[in-house]
């Protein structure tokens, strides 16, 4: 074989590689909104009829804490970091009684904006993205 003939046959494999990546990748997209994470980036899912309906409410799971700090459905409405404890990956919930985020494991707090303001752990928490659709959001 030629290399010309080689290139080609290689450039042409790697055409065909691509666009079937860019399949899976779309059928994923069309996933979207799920409460799962195995079709894509949504991490949670919550229903603003049912849960989150009251100012410190909170939802600690799947890797996600997400707590109401005003009312109404707007996105500001919300803060939403992941669970994971920057010291040693216990599970951060948050406390209405002092308003912000907290580990029980050895008592690290957070602020609202996920900043770290007490406790053994160096760093703040890592925030989600919330995104809003009629009263459907999602922690991504
Ligand atoms: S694991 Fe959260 S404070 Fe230690």
């Amino acid at each position: 074989m030629e290399r010309k003939d080689f290139l080609n046959k290689l450039t042409g494999g790697l055409a065909l590689t691509c666009v079937a990546c860019m399949m899976e990748a779309c059928s994923k997209e069309d996933n979207g909104g799920s409460d799962n994470n195995t079709g894509g980036t949504a991490l949670l899912t919550v229903n603003l009829n049912s849960q989150l309906l009251a100012v410190g409410d909170y939802i600690s799971e799947n890797g996600v804490v997400i707590a109401r700090l005003a009312a109404g459905n707007a996105v500001s409405s919300f803060a939403a970091f992941s669970n994971v404890c920057p010291h040693q990956g216990s599970q951060v919930v948050y406390q209405k009684s002092s308003s912000n985020f907290f580990c029980s494991a050895h008592s690290s707090s957070f602020s609202q904006d996920g900043a770290r303001t007490g406790g053994p752990a160096t760093s703040g928490l890592t925030r989600k993205t919330v995104e809003i659709t009629g009263t459907t959001l999602t922690v991504r």
